[in-house]
């Protein structure tokens, strides 16, 4: 049987060239392409090492090194022609180098196997991605940053069981996803450092008989350190899970904060405006001024989680070493890194840009007795016992909600009905500006507080 019957980097023990229908379902060339600058990477690394070690002669290097940097253009061009027939990016790539090179382009995968060579580019290839979802992070965290301190002093409810609860300020509120983000982040930092460890070298799954120097390699693709155990390092895909499990958290505060501003924009909390540019409209009600963008990204946290359960199921049943089920790893992960990307694109565009309408917040936070937890701790201050106060302040409310009136709205012969330590100096402490201001402390909704934590951000994202 001729090679160009059988596939020529393993057609050797083979009868029959394989069933088109198999060959197609088995190939992944259409997916992994897209790893193509880091499988070219890793094979100039292997190259350049195997040349250093008297593998291959400096002249049959350089070659190979020559014969990649021109396929890279080529496929950046969008000249390069993918072949189902030959599987994989790896095969094909070094097929057409030997197309060009000759017979010296088989040398390159002298002691290395696609096994090795796959974990290598894709740890290589989510390095990369997790850098760019670092730096949106930081671009959207600074966004939260400018419109929290242009907002410091905006007041709005804040809420718990959806229910209005205590006045806080909306730069305040707004920083608690500066929060998130935050650990968000340092979860990716975290797993970029198991990301950026080299199986290089693990070969199909027992390592090699040549004389390899693996920190060369190491070295020159920038790995933090070398895989230890060659079965583990081509059958480990911890890393992708990890970072699905690292996105899967920061999706899901994505579509948390999606689904606030997707009430916030409703015309019942009336709370803030989008710009038209991140809405779209309804083609049978005109009036319609859709939040598409929280939507989607809301809706797209679900691909993320997804991603996540589809690897830990791919890898469960798994026997050491490399499976061709490991194959199946590169669509979720590409998936979830990409929506991550986007999503957090989108926000990072979109939070700028903002528009608290913060007359209707004010109002908002004005209605529903939110300062009913100022009017206990001015009792408390009198000398009475917390619960007793709550139980006052309750009577107080029931009245309130009888009568249509607000605390602060209430005479003060009214308020006297519950409790004769109130005095004139109460109608401070009902004020909304009275309420947020006294929550002075670390981590409190104060204008001065949410400066401070404003700046310490600035400070934490400039450490970088
Ligand atoms: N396309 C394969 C993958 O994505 C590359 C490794 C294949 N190795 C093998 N021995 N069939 O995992």
């Amino acid at each position: 049987m001729s090679s160009e019957k059988t596939n020529q980097s393993w057609g050797g023990r083979f009868s029959e060239p394989v069933d088109a229908f198999v060959a197609r379902f088995t190939a992944s060339v259409d997916f992994d392409k897209r790893m193509y600058k880091h499988d070219i990477m890793g094979s100039i690394a292997h190259a350049t090492m195997l040349a250093k070690v008297g593998v291959l002669t400096n002249a049959e290097r350089d070659s190979i090194v020559q014969g990649l940097n021109a396929i890279r253009e080529e496929i950046e061009a969008g000249k390069f022609n993918w072949r189902v027939d030959l599987e994989d990016v790896h095969m094909n790539i070094e097929a057409v180098l030997t197309e060009r090179i000759g017979i010296v382009g088989k040398k390159l995968h002298t002691g290395r196997s696609r096994n090795d060579q796959v974990a290598t580019d894709i740890r290589l290839w989510l390095r990369d991605e997790i850098d760019l979802i670092l730096a949106e992070i930081t671009r959207l965290q600074q966004g939260l940053l400018d419109v929290a301190e242009a907002n410091a002093e905006t007041i709005m409810p804040g809420f718990t069981h959806l229910q209005t609860a205590q006045p806080v300020t909306f730069g305040h509120h707004l920083l608690a996803w500066f929060e998130m983000l935050s650990r968000d982040y340092e979860r990716l930092v975290d797993c970029r450092k198991r990301v950026n460890r080299m199986p290089l070298g693990s070969a199909a799954l027992a390592g090699t008989t040549y004389p390899i120097d693996r920190a060369v390699t190491c070295d020159l693709l920038g790995f933090e350190a070398i895989s230890g155990n060659s079965l583990d390092g081509v059958s480990d895909r911890d890393f992708a899970i990890e970072f699905c499990s690292a996105a899967s958290l920061a999706m899901m505060h994505l579509s948390r904060f999606s689904e606030e501003l997707v009430l916030w924009t409703s015309a019942q909390f009336r709370f803030i405006d989008l710009p038209d540019r991140f809405c779209t409209g309804s083609s049978i009600m005109p009036q319609k001024k859709n939040p598409d963008v929280p939507e989607l990204v809301r809706g797209k946290t679900g691909r993320v989680f997804g991603a996540l359960m589809g690897l830990l199921t791919l890898m469960k049943g798994q026997p050491l070493a490399y499976n061709k089920d490991n194959q199946e790893d590169k669509e979720p992960l590409f998936d979830a890194a990409d929506t991550l990307r986007d999503s957090l694109r989108a926000f990072a565009d979109m939070v700028p840009a903002i528009k608290p309408k913060k007359d209707f917040m004010r109002e908002a936070a004005l209605r529903g007795f939110s300062t009913a937890t100022d009017l206990a701790d001015y009792l408390v201050g009198k000398g009475l016992p917390f619960r007793d106060c709550h139980e006052i302040v309750g009577h107080a409310v029931k009245y309130g909600v009888d009568n249509i009136k607000d605390l602060a709205e209430m005479s003060l012969e009214e308020l006297r009905q519950f409790s004769d330590k109130i005095e004139q100096d109460v109608f401070q402490v009902l004020t909304l500006e009275g309420s947020v201001n006294a929550r002075d402390h670390i981590g409190g909704t104060a204008p001065r507080q949410v400066r401070l934590a404003v700046e310490r951000g600035r400070k934490l994202i400039a450490e970088r």
